[in-house]
């Protein structure tokens, strides 16, 4: 890691007897694009900000109310403040790009409500955007009772938003909703928004110990939406102590959505690496026994059709180790599938460390590691956070006994225990539990139903992608005909913003409608292979079965090649809701790989190769929608093809409806 600089500027007073009734200080970004001003006025807190000398918030105030002690949102004094200039740069030991730049100016004041307690807002606004925490009063000891946070975000436009709901029954596997800033209810975040030469989002970053925050319009059809705690069961909205740091609330500022997905505000408002040598740690591509469940051809459950046996596992194992592949996923390995309507609160009975009759985890394992192939353990535990915690302990023996170094987590129900939202306090610190559990063990998750992302990856680079989306999955099973072919089209700019993503792309057969009468895959093949750059996951699955890729071997072959740990990556081009470009370049290499994808409208789109080396030349290997191509009547069309090219060339993609492109740029 190189520090360029790091300059503290402790400014003037700090004795509350001269404290400030009024006090105004704008903090510029290091470009000077981007402005915050944290304002006490009449003893109430605020900040707002203007992008390009354009406002983005107007006054938006600050301050919270407690179940337990007074409010702390008026009567404010400013008792001190402290201007932050910072410029670092660190390295991320996988992921998206590998170097980091934290560059920032900041100011941190001190708040002294009239009965002498002191608030800390402290403020960062980088090139991307800007974030800002609370430092809660008091000492260790003192328990405080968050009724509600009263961050304001009061928009300068009512501008075009992204959004899904918060407190429904499918949480996070929505579809994103385009609607005016001014028609929404409630959303969670990372909440899109565009419109008047910018784009924004709001979300927070390092959430731990804490709830996440929703969004949720107090006043209708206003331009005001104002943090919403996702409470305990008894209404509380964060249970905290004395001197504790909220997470950062944070608005991302680009000029338009391509800028926004590339980000990195979100990691750099999170802590350091907390586990030291992480070398443990491996990203990869995995199959899996999965799609065949999801599609109905198989089952989770023993009987006739159980997916998860001795003997298909061990062909996974062969296929995978024959074509490159490093994992192998196994759902449906252990006890308690049998139970009947397990994803009901309260019905599942999972039991982690013993395998159903079917499944024989030693010679399992033993064959895997004589194959060279990582199992991917999964622990579905049916929102049973408790029964999980429990068991937990030899959960995390029993795979670190059998060699599985990564596990698929997943929390399918409406409420954990019956009670809790899956975004409240509660999912957030027993997550954290499974964790940092697991890293001692050294093993990686990836959770599905999570509690959003927030960065933490950088903290506990175990932590390797979440689901926490309307994923592939409601292509193949869900009764509702799945997912929009604009979806994949929206996530980049939305859920992506949060972090990776275990989408588990790879779809080379579309109609499911023999087993699912409701579901076929609505994009092409092409498309399938451009999620693989488009949608980042240090953990990518290739979904489909071996033998459906048997038939493909040409296509396949982009999926054997794609890397899923990037030196660098670059949104060239997107408009939200109808095409995306993504370039990234691979971290053990010196070859770029490209993905473009299309909604249902077929378009082409021109791209200067200006971010290949200059001088160098390259094998572009093509994997474009073929003749006739289109996601409703002939997805699998593919075309294959190859020039040789250089970062003066330019290149036109034509896609299909539903289609997409995918590029490797192989270095001469
Ligand atoms: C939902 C998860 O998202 C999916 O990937 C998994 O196969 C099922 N739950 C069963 O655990
Ligand atoms: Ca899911």
């Amino acid at each position: 890691m190189r520090k360029w600089t790091v300059l503290v500027l402790a400014a003037a007073f700090a004795a509350p007897a001269t404290a400030l009734a009024q006090f105004r200080q704008p903090v510029l970004s290091p470009d000077g694009r981007l402005a915050v001003e944290l304002s006490l006025d009449k003893g109430e807190a605020a900040y707002r900000a203007t992008f390009n000398g354009r406002p983005i918030l107007d006054r938006s105030r600050l301050g919270f109310r407690f179940s337990n002690a007074a409010p702390l949102d008026s009567g404010f004094r400013v008792a001190a403040s402290q201007s932050l200039d910072h410029d670092e740069s660190w390295s991320q030991p996988w992921g998206e790009r590998r170097q980091m730049r934290d560059k920032y100016h900041g100011l941190i004041l001190t708040l002294a409500a009239p009965d002498g307690r002191q608030l800390g807002v402290e403020l960062r606004v980088f090139d991307d955007g800007f974030g800002f925490r609370y430092t809660l009063p008091g000492k260790p000891d003192d328990q405080l009772i968050v009724r509600d946070e009263e961050t304001e975000f009061h928009f300068a436009q009512n501008y075009r938003t992204w959004s899904i709901p918060a407190y429904r029954e499918k949480y996070s596997e929505y579809e994103y909703s385009r609607s005016s800033l001014s028609a929404l209810q409630t959303a969670q975040t990372p909440l899109t928004l565009e419109g008047d030469g910018v784009a924004l989002a709001v979300h927070e970053a390092a959430l731990v110990d804490y709830s996440s925050m929703n969004l949720r319009m107090p006043e209708e059809n206003s331009r005001m939406l104002k943090a919403d705690l996702s409470p305990w069961p008894n209404g509380d909205r964060a249970r905290v102590h004395g001197g504790q740091k909220t997470p950062w609330r944070v608005v991302i500022v680009a000029n338009d959505a391509a800028r926004l997905a590339d980000s990195t505000i979100v990691l750099n408002l999170n802590e350091p690496n907390r586990l030291g040598d992480v070398s443990w740690v491996h990203p990869g591509k995995y199959i899996g026994i999965f799609w065949a469940m999801h599609t109905g051809l198989l089952t989770w459950e023993p009987g006739e059709r159980l997916g998860a046996t001795t003997e298909r596992t061990r062909h996974y194992i062969d296929w995978a180790a024959a074509h490159g592949i490093k994992g192998v996923l196994v759902e449906g390995w252990n006890k308690g599938w049998e139970v009947p309507q397990w994803w009901v609160n309260g019905h599942s009975r999972f039991i982690f460390d013993e395998a159903q009759p079917a499944f024989d985890m030693r010679a399992i394992s033993a064959y895997a590691r004589s194959k060279g192939i990582d199992l991917i353990g999964h622990h579905e535990t049916g929102a049973q956070v408790q029964d999980y915690l429990r068991q937990l302990g030899p959960a995390l023996a029993y795979y670190d006994r059998y060699d599985v170094r990564s596990i698929k987590l997943g929390y399918v129900g409406t409420k954990l225990d019956s009670i809790y939202w899956p975004d409240s306090q509660y999912a957030v610190e027993n997550l954290q539990k499974v964790v940092e559990a697991a890293a001692r063990h050294h093993i990686s998750v990836f959770p599905h139903e999570p509690v959003k992302d927030t960065g933490l990856r950088r903290t506990w680079p175990n932590l390797l992608s979440r689901e926490g989306a309307r994923g592939q999955e409601y292509n193949g099973g869900s009764p509702d005909t799945g997912n929009a072919p604009d979806h994949t089209t929206i996530l980049p700019f939305t859920r992506l913003l949060s972090g990776p993503l275990d989408y588990t792309p790879g779809v080379f057969h579309f109609d499911y409608r023999a087993t699912r009468p409701n579901n076929r895959v609505p994009s092409t093949l092409a498309n399938q292979l451009a999620l693989y750059v488009i949608l980042y996951s240090p953990v990518q699955m290739a979904v489909d079965l071996p033998e459906r890729y048997d038939e493909y071997p040409d296509a396949f072959r982009f999926i054997q090649d794609v890397p899923t740990d990037w030196e660098t990556s670059r949104t060239l081009q997107g408009r939200i809701g109808e095409y995306v470009m993504t370039a990234r370049q691979d971290r053990s290499s010196a070859d770029w790989y490209l993905g473009a994808i299309t909604n249902e409208a077929a378009r082409t789109l021109s791209v200067p190769l200006d971010f290949l080396a200059a001088g160098k030349r390259y094998e572009a290997q093509i994997y474009a929608d073929g003749p006739g191509a289109d996601w409703r009547t002939a997805p699998d069309s593919v075309a294959i093809s190859r020039r040789i090219v250089t970062a003066t060339d330019m290149l036109e993609l034509r896609l299909a409806p539903g289609g997409g492109q995918a590029i490797r740029f192989k270095a001469l």
